[in-house]
């Protein structure tokens, strides 16, 4: 099909060898190792072979067929086994969330008892901050970028004031270079060494929710590291979307949420990660009773001291939520089916498909905001048109049955998924874009939300 001849698997696809043809977009799909995982999930309707052209699973990811059956088994346990079922449900509620944390760690690249599902992304920031910012004498900053997601931005600040800190001077901000607007690794690398003994802990993006850039989160939690501070990462955009080893890595803590490529589901349950050295340490916390020993746990009024279980799992608060942790596993048996090397290869390749179909279809119309080295990156691309409004874009694509979002003041996100996209999903956006950079006007506003 190219000039060296057929591409037969996807390790072999690259930029030279990509044609804009629907049968080449056809030919990617044949040969996409992960191929049959897309019809695991619920697709929008719409009027592609019956679906919409779903590109918005930064955002909010596709629901597992499985997960109605997953939430359906707790709900008839519930039902025939009321309080008994903590201990003799299909899946005892006791322990529930252990079963999410063997796949969870391998999404993470951690140990299984570095990781936990537990509460919301904004409140595990919190938790983890509390722990791992611990200021001392001249050592009382904390690292992060802006922009932020504004949750994290708000968490940082109203934390830090609440402790008695100061949410300007012992802040700083890491902004992308005048004229540019990705966050360069060597500047949050500069920015920490800068700051030197003053400097008590980072906390930075692992993949930039607006331009979808990639951190270097090894380089990052190394140069933290020499300066004596912990580094902590909110993974939100990052959780089953970029090869991540953060056990290796020595990251300190780490925290995620599940709703995005994750796909388990509105407010999903969030997820954090604890580095096994700091498993048994007696790191200051806020404490709740699933944090404690389990063995000493239901001897409640007799035994009032806490006593942290080791690893991630002591910084529970509350017993476990079936009914968020349901969707979790039904969503973490498609990782383990695919295999987050196996994603990621595809993900290479998908993304970089759309991005040179945009380019060698639209030129100059759209301008790609998202770096296009693909360790640079994961599924999402940012995109500006600078001949027409991003907003009335993004509705023309969604009267067309594509679903891509929209961020102020001009940006429009679109991911490539691995799991739940095709090839030829990615063809046929290219190709209805076209018309909707034409009719693109005066439309009014929509937001996008995550
Ligand atoms: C980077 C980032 N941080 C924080 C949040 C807030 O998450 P939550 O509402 O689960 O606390 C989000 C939500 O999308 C996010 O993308």
């Amino acid at each position: 099909m190219s000039e060296g001849g057929p591409i037969d698997t996807l390790e072999a696809a690259h930029v030279g060898a990509f044609e804009t043809s629907e049968a080449f977009a056809r030919h990617l799909d044949a040969i996409d190792p992960v191929r049959g995982i897309a019809a695991e999930f619920l697709h929008p309707e719409g009027p592609f072979d019956g679906r919409a052209l779903y590109f918005c699973g930064h955002s909010l990811g596709l629901q597992p067929r499985r997960t109605r059956e997953y939430l359906g088994e707790e709900l008839d346990d519930w039902a025939s086994l009321a309080v008994q079922g903590h201990l003799a449900a299909r899946r005892p509620w006791y322990d529930y969330h252990l079963r999410a944390r063997e796949a969870l760690a391998r999404v993470v690249g951690a140990k299984p008892d570095e990781v936990v599902a537990m509460n919301g992304l904004t409140t595990n920031l919190h938790l983890l901050m509390l722990s791992f910012h611990r200021p001392e004498g001249r050592r009382r900053k904390l690292l992060m970028e802006k922009p932020a997601f504004p949750s994290d931005t708000y968490a940082v600040k109203t934390h830090l004031r609440a402790r008695g800190f100061d949410p300007v001077g012992d802040l700083v901000e890491v902004s992308p270079r005048d004229g540019e607007e990705i966050l360069r690794t060597e500047d949050v690398v500069a920015a920490i060494e800068r700051e030197g003994d003053s400097l008590c802990s980072v906390m930075l993006a692992g993949v930039d929710f607006l331009t979808g850039t990639r951190l270097d989160i090894a380089a990052v939690v190394a140069a933290a590291h020499r300066v004596g501070a912990t580094a902590g990462f909110d993974l939100a955009h990052a959780a089953g979307n970029v090869p991540l080893r953060l056990h290796e890595w020595n990251a300190d803590w780490a925290a995620w949420c599940h709703y995005k490529y994750m796909n388990s589901g509105p407010g999903a349950i969030g997820g954090a990660f604890v580095h096994e050295r700091h498993a048994t340490s007696n790191l200051p916390r806020f404490a709740g009773w699933w944090g404690n020993e389990p063995a000493t746990r239901f001897k409640m009024q007799l035994i009032p001291e806490f006593h942290p279980v080791a690893g991630a799992d002591g910084w529970q608060l509350s017993n476990p939520p079936i009914m968020a942790l349901a969707p979790l596993l039904a969503s973490l048996e498609l990782f383990d089916r695919a295999g987050m090397d196996r994603l990621r290869t595809k993900s290479r390749v998908l993304t970089g498909y759309l991005e040179w179909l945009l380019r060698e279809r639209h030129g100059d119309e759209v301008k790609v905001v998202t770096p296009s080295d693909p360790e640079r990156r994961g599924a999402q691309l940012s995109l500006r048109f600078p001949k027409v409004d991003a907003r009335a874009v993004v509705l023309t694509l969604r009267t067309a049955g594509a679903v891509v979002d929209f961020r102020e003041p001009d940006l429009i996100r679109v991911a490539p998924t691995p799991l739940t996209n095709s090839f030829l999903d990615c063809w046929r956006l290219a190709d209805i874009i076209g018309p909707a950079l034409k009719g693109a006007h005066g439309v009014e506003v929509v937001g996008g939300f995550h």
